[in-house]
């Protein structure tokens, strides 16, 4: 029997995944759930953001469903820490970075789907494990990176410890992959064009090593068109015309930018969902955050978790059934009076994820 480790967090996590696990029932699928703990609450509790538990759930599951969590600096973190627990060293780092990162998730999905009628459907592949999230972020420069970056005038003026530097990281294996899943997801789901939005104008060295595996992995699938864009770009563009674009693939903080423009294009966060895949087992999640502003009143737009649900039934070979969560979301939202106020309503989280299941069944 397939096993979902369910994972509801901080914040608004917890009330959308319970209003969202009903639809797994509504589509007959039948799959088992079994809960863990994960995030910012917890690291208060225990001094853990992932207990050693939630990632045996994890490795013992065939998926993973995670509503969300709370992220914070460092430095606010350890202060929050139980007393018998400060001073140790425990750093609390972002429980979703280091599931990507430990779970080899390197590929994260996207889906960009109008739900109001306009004529629009694309996906941002964003690369998950590499960029500037690859960890090579340094304030207070070592000899090696003083040598690199200490002769601009910035620099030269504030000094080795007010100086910081954030590298980017691209390899070819990992350019590799990530742009051989933008083309097979294009292949498989009918679009015909993937965009990689980069900024190559600028970041020479490691845009063009970028451009050459594009062009070399794209020669793989010649029905598929190429092309190469500036993210500045592509952002305006995304804006102005959405129906334009099928795959744009993106690397990790362009990915990030850009799938949370996707989400506004769509009408809110509250619909946007995501997949993070190519790894050991695989990971969805809302593209939205705990929402410190509104959580624990009931009024958090389930649907973007429900329809993370939904790439959740397609992603672990449930098609048909994720095609029908899709639609009754789509008439949910087009017909339903029955929505949350980010989306103009004034129904709460529960009605309104109940008002998709009615439309299930
Ligand atoms: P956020 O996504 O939590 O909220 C941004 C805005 O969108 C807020 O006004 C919020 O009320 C609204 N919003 C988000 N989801 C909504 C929903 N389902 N229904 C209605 N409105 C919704 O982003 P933020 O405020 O920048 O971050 C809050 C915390 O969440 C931070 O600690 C951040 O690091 C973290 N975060 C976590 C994830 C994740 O778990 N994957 C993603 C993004 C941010
Ligand atoms: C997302 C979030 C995360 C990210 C944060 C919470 C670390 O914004 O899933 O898009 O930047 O990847
Ligand atoms: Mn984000």
């Amino acid at each position: 029997m397939t096993t979902i480790a369910v994972l509801p967090g901080d914040g608004i996590g917890p009330e959308v995944v319970e209003a969202a696990l009903p639809i797994l029932d509504a589509v007959g699928v039948g799959w088992a759930v079994e809960f863990g703990e994960i995030g910012w609450g917890c690291w208060r509790r225990e001094g853990e953001p992932i207990p050693s538990a939630t990632w045996d759930l994890i490795e013992r599951a065939d998926a993973t469903l995670m509503g969300a969590i709370t992220s914070k600096p460092p430095r606010e973190a350890e202060a929050e820490l139980p007393a018998d627990l400060q001073g140790t060293g425990r750093r609390y780092a972002s429980p979703v970075i280091a599931l990507r990162r430990r779970l080899g998730l390197y590929a994260n999905i996207r889906p960009i789907t109008d739900l109001y009628g306009a004529d629009f459907d694309f996906v941002v592949i964003r690369e998950n494990t590499e960029g500037l999230y690859a960890g090579y972020d340094y304030r207070g420069l070592d000899d090696d990176l003083w040598n690199l970056v200490g002769d601009h005038p910035g620099a030269v003026e504030s000094g080795r410890d007010d100086t910081a530097v954030a590298l980017r990281l691209q390899t070819r294996s990992g350019l590799d992959r990530i742009f051989r899943c933008a083309f097979d997801r294009a292949a498989a789901g009918g679009f015909t064009r993937v965009t990689l939005a980069d900024k190559p104008n600028v970041l020479r060295a490691s845009g063009e090593l970028a451009r050459e595996r594009f062009d070399a992995i794209a020669a793989e699938h010649p029905e598929v068109e190429a092309h190469t864009a500036n993210v500045d770009a592509v952002a305006m563009q995304m804006v102005r015309s959405p129906e334009s674009f099928g795959v744009i693939v993106a690397e990790n903080m362009f990915g990030d930018i850009l799938s949370d423009l996707g989400a506004g294009v769509m009408g809110g966060l509250g619909l946007a969902s995501s997949a993070n895949v190519g790894g050991r087992g695989s990971l969805f999640e809302p593209v939205h955050g705990s929402a410190p502003d509104i959580a624990g009143r009931g009024v958090a737009n389930p649907f973007a978790t429900i329809l993370t649900v939904g790439q959740m039934l397609a992603e672990l070979g449930a098609p048909d059934e994720s095609a029908r969560v899709r639609a009754a979301v789509r008439e949910a939202v087009q017909h339903g009076a029955v929505v949350t106020p980010d989306l103009g309503g004034t129904a709460s989280t529960a009605d309104a994820a109940a008002e998709v299941v009615r439309r299930l069944g």
